[in-house]
């Protein structure tokens, strides 16, 4: 795949109780590109997320990653390609220690063990975990889990990082151990959150969300200028 972008195209989506979560969503996020995903609580952001590595399908429009539209069959290349941290660490960490869960994607990825090891050292060291490596995970505080979820998907080195709601639980140093890693993630990067500074640091573009629609998508700072659409979008 030489670029990697991502494409909504027309999505829509109800969740199965018959809540429209999104409403004929579309963007295109080119290579490289880091964007802010912001909107109020329930605007949808999760939601769009969860369609970025096929958690979710859309019932109308799709999702291309690169030049690979998300399908049942192309799923396994688009779980390689997309690395996605969820809204709840809980959803994410599964192995007894820490450091099992990390190296489980990498080897999954059948990488040898050598690789393995490194990258999982080199992934708890870059959001400050690599302490906690021989912990079990259901001890670790919110935040704790938090960082280990992110080194779990820095650790298969994705394409495009999709990241929700990375910084909330996590104490300062955490947080900015995390912002430096992802400000150094040389790829496409999508962040959902109400963390409005850590929009500003890493991502030159923003896409506010509203009920479930697209209500603006420009650069940060010309969004962030505009009180009445941030008003508007929840977020004052
Ligand atoms: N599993 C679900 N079933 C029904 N409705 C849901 C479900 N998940 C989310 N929703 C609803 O869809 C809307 C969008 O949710 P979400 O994408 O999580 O928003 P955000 O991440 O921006 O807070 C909300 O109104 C939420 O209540
Ligand atoms: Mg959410």
């Amino acid at each position: 795949m030489s670029h990697h972008y991502v494409k909504f195209d027309h999505v829509s989506y109800d969740y199965p109780n018959g809540f429209k979560a999104l409403d004929d969503v579309s963007f295109l996020i080119t290579h490289g590109e880091k964007v802010g995903l912001v909107g109020a609580n329930g605007a949808g952001k999760s939601t769009v997320i969860l369609h970025a590595n096929g958690l979710l399908m859309p019932q109308k429009g799709g999702v291309v990653i690169g030049d690979v539209p998300i399908t049942k069959e192309t799923l396994p290349i688009i779980r390689r390609t997309v690395g996605l941290v969820f809204q709840n660490p809980d959803d994410q960490l599964f192995m007894p220690t820490v450091e099992e869960d990390v190296a489980f994607g990498p080897l999954n990825m059948k990488l040898p063990e050598e690789e393995v090891r490194r990258r999982v050292g080199e992934a708890l060291k870059a959001v400050g975990a690599y302490d906690l490596r021989s912990r079990p995970t259901y001890e670790l505080s919110g935040g704790q889990k938090r960082s280990v979820a992110i080194a779990g998907v820095l650790a298969m080195e994705p394409d495009v990082l999709v990241l929700d709601e990375p910084s909330s639980n996590l104490d300062p140093h955490a947080r900015r151990l995390m912002i430096d890693r992802v400000a150094g993630f040389r790829h496409t990067c999508i962040i959902a959150t109400h963390d409005m500074e850590m929009v500003k640091e890493l991502c030159p573009r923003t896409i506010v969300m509203s009920r479930g629609r697209v209500v603006a998508d420009g650069r940060t700072d010309e969004i962030f200028a505009d009180r009445n659409l941030l008003e508007r979008g929840g977020l004052v």
